[in-house]
């Protein structure tokens, strides 16, 4: 006897199981995956979103949750396990898990346990999506987009991290503060290694192609009467407040990882500030990944714009390069 399905529904071609053509992964469902997930499913970006992590209980209850939402989302497969095949044929798979930092622990000690720990990740992830670019999320990020790049062997083009696009993105939003004009019109790129040591590029720092340097020669600089050099110690500061209030941050880092991700699915090539293998630019010899003005698209990173910058803001990369290098070298079992 025919069902209400059947009876409700002339069939008119043979439901097969399709491929995916525009998954997305996130690994790690944290405050920081979470945020990146509603960010990417409120953006309509992907067909299908999966999501790993080792915590099958928060796994399942993150999953129903969003599922719960699916009348007001527009993502018909959202899935979730811990085993890796459930990331199968992803096009973008994003890495936000990991370790944190333990009260009075070392940067290389916690950079190793991190490394054990995508020792795991990475090799499942390419099994399953060979195809796939890695957008790593997890901090420090410029040493783990390293260690990504070499457990993954995929081209460097399709290893990328977020690294200075949120601190560009907290930038303009100060700047914005500090004009009056929306921050998507306030222009500026903050380069270089994520967090503490990054680099405001201040020539470059534009509302409507009007270079603020030329309104005001001292910019950036100790001289300048309007301290515009808060600003961007503003920008490395306010992740530590942040953290001091809320116990994490997430909301921005997840927006600004939807927009990369718009960048890869749409095939936008728009420029990001975001973290790439710099060996061989600006004097830089070594295996390191740095964040430059990078071109976007569906291949993933396809080109680097060649800023010209100051003496001294090349030798703050130089210098946040041997850094990162002096701790990569002595990384075990990579
Ligand atoms: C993506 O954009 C690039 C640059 O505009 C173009 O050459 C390429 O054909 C596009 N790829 C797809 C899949 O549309």
């Amino acid at each position: 006897m025919a069902g209400v399905l059947d009876k409700l529904i002339t069939p008119m071609v043979e439901d097969k199981n399709t491929l995916p053509t525009s998954k997305i992964t996130i690994v790690g469902v944290g405050q920081v995956g979470m945020a990146c997930c509603i960010s990417i499913l409120q953006q309509d970006l992907c067909d299908e979103m999966a999501l790993v992590d080792i915590l099958e209980d928060r796994l399942r209850g993150e999953m129903m949750d969003l599922l719960h939402g699916s009348v007001f989302l527009k993502t018909p497969k959202i899935v979730a396990d811990k085993d890796y095949s459930v990331t199968a044929n992803s096009r973008i798979v994003i890495v936000t898990g990991g370790v944190r930092q333990q009260e009075g622990e070392s940067r290389l000690n916690l950079i190793q346990r991190n490394l054990n720990v995508f020792k795991c990740i990475i090799p499942q992830v390419v099994k399953y999506s060979p195809n796939c670019i890695l957008l790593v999320v997890s901090n420090p990020v410029d040493i783990l987009t390293y260690v990504t790049w070499k457990l993954s062997g995929l081209p460097k083009h399709r290893v990328i991290g977020s690294g200075c696009n949120l601190d560009s993105a907290r930038f303009r939003y100060l700047m914005a503060e500090k004009l009056g004009v929306h921050p998507s019109s306030c222009h500026g790129f903050v380069l270089g290694e994520h967090g503490d040591s990054s680099v405001p590029v201040w020539s470059g720092v534009n509302v409507a192609g009007v270079s603020l340097q030329t309104l005001n020669p001292e910019l950036g600089t100790d001289k300048d009467s309007e301290n515009w050099k808060a600003v961007h110690k503003m920008v490395v500061e306010s992740a530590y407040e942040v953290i001091k209030l809320k116990g994490y941050t997430n909301w921005a880092i997840g927006l600004s990882v939807a927009d990369l991700t718009e960048s890869i699915v749409k095939n936008l090539s728009r420029v990001h500030p975001i973290s790439t293998m710099v060996k061989g630019m600006y004097g830089i010899e070594s295996e390191v990944f740095l964040s430059l003005p990078c071109v976007l698209n569906a291949k993933g990173i396809t080109g680097v714009i060649n800023q010209k910058l100051k003496d001294e803001e090349i030798a703050q990369l130089r210098k946040s390069a041997n850094t990162l290098w002096s701790i990569q070298k002595d990384l075990k079992d990579l």
